[in-house]
């Protein structure tokens, strides 16, 4: 990190440069993920889903969105890095104001069986992909698994196709109220024979840049690796859900057995008990 010479399109002020605002403006979409848990749980089961907890929690953000969405939901929110859990208390939950009572953020492992029994267990920015390999991941959801209540669901996303294999860096710009900033996906390394891949988020903003403000080394499961690791787990079935829409700027995912080979590809999978 230094003050430096950067691209006129990055207006965002230097003094903007927290990383987890920075990711939170970046990947994260809380209030997508809430109506689509919402909306499949209740078409599932029939009934509302009320306490979700959220693995990887980071900044609890979602579990933050999660209990402003109805007044009786309740969130657990899992992440073995307290100062990132520190942040998300004074930044995420401290502004729910009497909701905050409602999210139980946790120093834990996401292997940790947790109680009360939750209807909904999610992963999401694909940090299952950080337990690795394929035996650990069956431990972690068969934890899941004796976490969930009788009739709960797991859902975690993923993504794939060969472009996830190549050695590239993705710029974006990212508009916020303050300002615009580049957000920078780097895909550094993959080993075909691990699947494991290497992979930093740089951020730039007006005079300033955060090279490698966050590192992940993770395996690139695909639906069918997950599906076998659920099932292997004790969930009951495992549905995909698949983006039909033929408009990139709009997604509609809906659950498949089958899809057409592409480049790049992002999907859902639910894990039913
Ligand atoms: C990719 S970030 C995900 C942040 C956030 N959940 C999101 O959706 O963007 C990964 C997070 O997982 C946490 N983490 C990694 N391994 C973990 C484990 N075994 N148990 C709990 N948290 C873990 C890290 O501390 C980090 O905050």
């Amino acid at each position: 990190m230094g003050k430096t010479k950067t691209d006129p399109d990055n207006t965002l002020p230097a003094r903007f440069a927290d990383r987890h605002k920075l990711y939170q403006w970046s990947v994260q979409v809380p209030d997508f993920e809430v109506k689509f848990m919402t909306r499949q749980f209740k078409k599932f089961r029939g009934r509302p889903a009320r306490l979700m907890r959220e693995d990887f929690c980071g900044t609890g953000i979602l579990a933050c969105e999660w209990v402003q969405a109805h007044r009786k939901n309740r969130a657990i929110g899992l992440d073995l890095d307290q100062s990132t859990l520190d942040w998300g208390v004074a930044h995420n939950v401290a502004r729910l104001g009497k909701g905050a009572d409602r999210v139980d953020l946790r120093c834990a492992d996401v292997r940790t069986v947790t109680d009360p029994p939750a209807d909904i267990v999610c992963a999401y920015n694909f940090s299952w992909f950080l337990i690795h390999p394929l035996d650990a991941l069956v431990d972690y959801f068969a934890a899941v698994r004796r976490s969930l209540a009788d009739d709960g669901l797991m859902f975690l996303d993923c993504y794939g196709g060969w472009e996830a294999q190549q050695v590239i860096e993705e710029p974006r710009l990212v508009e916020t109220p303050e300002g615009m900033f580049t957000y920078t996906w780097e895909q550094a390394d993959f080993d075909p024979i691990t699947n494991v891949a290497s992979c930093h988020i740089h951020f730039e903003l007006n005079g300033k840049r955060l090279r490698k403000a966050f590192t992940y080394q993770w395996r690139l499961y695909s639906p069918a690796e997950a599906r076998d690791a659920l099932l292997a787990a004790g969930f009951r079935d495992v549905v995909v859900y698949w983006d039909r829409s033929k408009d990139p700027d709009y997604d509609d995912y809906r659950p498949a057995t089958r899809a057409a080979n592409q480049p790049g590809w992002l999907a859902y999978i639910v894990g039913v008990v």
